[in-house]
């Protein structure tokens, strides 16, 4: 058998364990497992002794921008950004310029994606404002919807429920940003925390899951922050299991405390939140309530965010600590490493219905994130690939980090550095 790489001695999550073998891959995909010995040679030889592989990681949250925002952050840059992260696969939010609301958007993105991804892209798309543009979107291979609480397809006008209604039909997640509508009228921090309370959050999540519920459609809830969400989602999915949810680094890691220390730079939408909410969240993560960690990566130009708090544009990179910060914390025992695995590959595969993605297996994609749990090291923005080289976590220490990633069967990405050419990436159509 003639194999383009082979991974030696690989310790591997499969099937709920970590085992010992060798990993074959030919033309993009994972061809054998070997358990033991193996005599095969490869064109590519990686030896994976004291490393641990992963499938690839799949983060579900990411606003790649590009388009009119390029100066934010484009296809190339937020796609390298996510190999140097060890993430083989992201999804696209819609909320662009132009907006992803058409067929003819979401082609045009795709095109574009193409000669620029380094990882694999999906796209999200907005609802359209006519109905019968849904089964056109989805017919050019978007992979789920959202819905931002500023979006006209709000409680009110009532067109909500015939939209979650039609995706369902046609098998596609709906996510959402879970806060209601609000003024953004704020001039101080505590005014900003206030205004985007966990009660916003939570009465959002009830009026969408209800809704969900009614169009029996499944519901991912993006960026859970609050104790109060987190106990609620928890009894619904004992009646109404077709509802996910995703936390982000940030809103596990920080509180408020940080954004009062370190002001606008660490301004985000939902807000950061309590001690009391991050142990719930943490406590739920490993539980298995919340499916999903994504990093909601949100790049915006320093000059956007060095602006009063009202004026500061939310969000941050995320895609080059999301999983350094992860291992961080298996190596303290907050959190096993097999569950993050199916936090940051499994879950979102099955969730999103991308196929032959999130594990090892024979005849599944060649996604693979080479990790070392013991390397040191810290954070530090001006080497991200991200045009965004600012991060809440600077200067913070890291214990694990990825030292190889592989997107169908290609090294882009090795100790640091993206080493595929520019496209080697490809466009997810579902
Ligand atoms: C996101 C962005 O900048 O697009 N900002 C944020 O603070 N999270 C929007 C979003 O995901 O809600
Ligand atoms: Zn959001």
């Amino acid at each position: 058998m003639t194999l383009d790489l082979l991974i030696r001695n690989a310790t591997f999550p499969w099937r709920g364990q970590f085992v010992k073998g060798n990993i074959a891959v030919r033309s993009g995909k994972i061809v054998k497992l070997f358990r033991g010995s193996c005599t095969e040679t490869a064109e590519r030889v990686i030896n994976a002794e004291n490393r641990v592989v992963l499938p690839g990681l799949i983060d579900v949250h990411v606003h790649l921008r590009d388009l009119e925002q390029s100066y934010k952050e484009d296809y190339h840059t937020g796609t390298c950004a996510a190999a140097a992260g060890g993430i083989t696969t992201v999804l696209d939010m819609p909320n662009t310029r132009p907006k992803t609301d058409s067929a003819e958007v979401l082609k045009f993105k795709k095109k574009l994606a193409q000669g620029k991804a380094m990882v694999n892209v999906g796209f999200f798309s907005l609802f359209p404002s006519r109905i019968d543009e849904i089964p056109k979107i989805i017919e050019e291979g978007a992979v789920a919807f959202k819905v931002y609480p500023q979006d006209p397809e709000s409680w009110l006008t009532g067109s909500l429920p015939d939209r979650l209604k039609s995706a369902s039909k046609f098998g596609k997640p709906v996510a959402v940003h879970p806060e209601e509508k609000v003024k953004d009228e704020y001039n101080t921090i505590q005014q900003f925390l206030q205004v985007h309370s966990i009660n916003i959050e939570f009465s959002a999540v009830i009026r969408y899951t209800l809704a969900a519920e009614r169009a029996q459609c499944h519901l991912h809830l993006c960026h859970i922050t609050s104790k109060r969400t987190v106990e609620y989602i928890r009894t619904l999915k004992a009646s109404y299991p077709r509802v996910s949810c995703e936390v982000t680094p940030h809103h596990l890691l920080l509180t408020r405390k940080h954004i009062e220390e370190k002001g606008s730079l660490l301004k985000v939408l939902p807000p950061l939140r309590e001690n009391e909410d991050l142990e719930s969240l943490w406590l739920a993560l490993n539980q298995g309530i919340i499916d999903v960690i994504a990093s909601d990566h949100a790049p915006h130009q320093k000059s956007e965010k060095e602006k009063s708090i009202s004026d500061a544009s939310p969000g941050f990179p995320g895609l080059e600590t999301t999983l350094s910060l992860m291992l961080t914390q298996v190596n303290a025992g907050r959190i096993s490493l097999k569950r993050l695995v199916e936090v940051l590959s499994e879950n979102p595969a099955k969730i999103f219905k991308i196929k032959s993605k999130g594990k090892i297996e024979e005849g599944y994609d060649a996604d693979l994130t080479i990790i070392d749990l013991k390397a040191k090291g810290k954070i530090n923005p001006d080497s991200f690939y991200s045009k965004a080289k600012y991060s809440p976590f600077e200067g913070w220490t890291v214990k694990g980090k990825p030292i190889t990633t592989i997107v169908n069967g290609v090294v882009v990405m090795e100790h640091g550095e993206i080493i595929a050419p520019k496209g080697a990436g490809s466009v997810l159509t579902t």
